[in-house]
């Protein structure tokens, strides 16, 4: 990533934050771009700009970033319903069905976000694509049970699966101890719907990447200045 596309993705985190009011208990995604979102919430709080807000992280990263900026956070179980959860994508399909998870939080973000009322997305225009999968993998959340069964099966879906290991080869783990895939689909994912479907079906895969009718907003910054993208997705 370059700085100019790091500078589009502070102008869609600081963005988000018009949609953002007091009192309202909010889900925080993870990532670079919900990096500079959190730090002006922490920015406008201090200033006494916003009161009375709470937040659910989906990572234990973005907790650490939520408490250095002295920023509450609560649960689910004590607070069910999100007013707003704001999250980066690593894809946005023209429906606002979305990839997520290069940054290994899935699992967890799917959990906040489903909590919320409205789902707002936010990235660079560089994430905008025709067909979900066409830029880049799909992330896959196993079980480290037998993970190299769960990784062949993948590969029968028309894609090339591999475990997704660190640099000195150990298997990548997420927050929950779980291992992760990525799935490369040549030219893009054929049937969204009909891939989440088979993967929601199969033991052993705990969670996955593809966030569809979820988002009702998307922030996009680009060249030409952030524009505001509707999805059909209003809950
Ligand atoms: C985290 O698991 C991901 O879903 C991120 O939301 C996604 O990777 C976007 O991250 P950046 O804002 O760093 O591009």
């Amino acid at each position: 990533m370059n700085d100019h596309q790091l500078e589009l993705r502070r102008k869609a985190g600081e963005r988000a934050i018009d949609f953002v009011h007091d009192g309202m208990t909010l889900g925080i995604g993870t990532g670079r771009t919900v990096g500079f979102f959190i730090e002006r919430l922490g920015e406008m709080c201090r200033a006494g700009q916003l009161r009375d807000i709470r937040t659910v992280p989906t990572s234990e990263h973005s907790a650490a970033k939520l408490r250095e900026f002295n920023i509450p956070i609560v649960s689910l179980a004590e607070f069910p319903a999100l007013d707003l959860a704001i999250d980066g994508a690593d894809e946005v399909d023209p429906d606002l069905n979305l990839i997520k998870g290069l940054g290994k939080a899935l699992l967890r973000e799917k959990v906040v976000e489903i909590h919320a009322r409205k789902f707002i997305v936010i990235v660079d225009e560089s994430k905008l694509v025709n067909r979900l999968g066409e830029s880049g993998p799909l992330p896959v959340e196993i079980v480290p049970f037998e993970a190299s069964s769960h990784v062949r099966w993948l590969n029968t879906l028309g894609c090339r699966a591999e475990l997704w290991l660190e640099q000195d080869g150990s298997p990548t783990l997420t927050d929950n101890g779980n291992y992760l895939a990525r799935a490369w689909f040549e030219g893009g994912i054929p049937d969204i719907f009909d891939l989440n479907r088979t993967l929601n079906d199969r033991p052993g895969i705990l969670e996955h990447g593809l966030f569809l009718g979820m988002a009702c907003q998307a922030i996009v910054a680009g060249e030409d200045g952030i524009r505001v993208l509707e999805g059909k997705n209003v809950r």
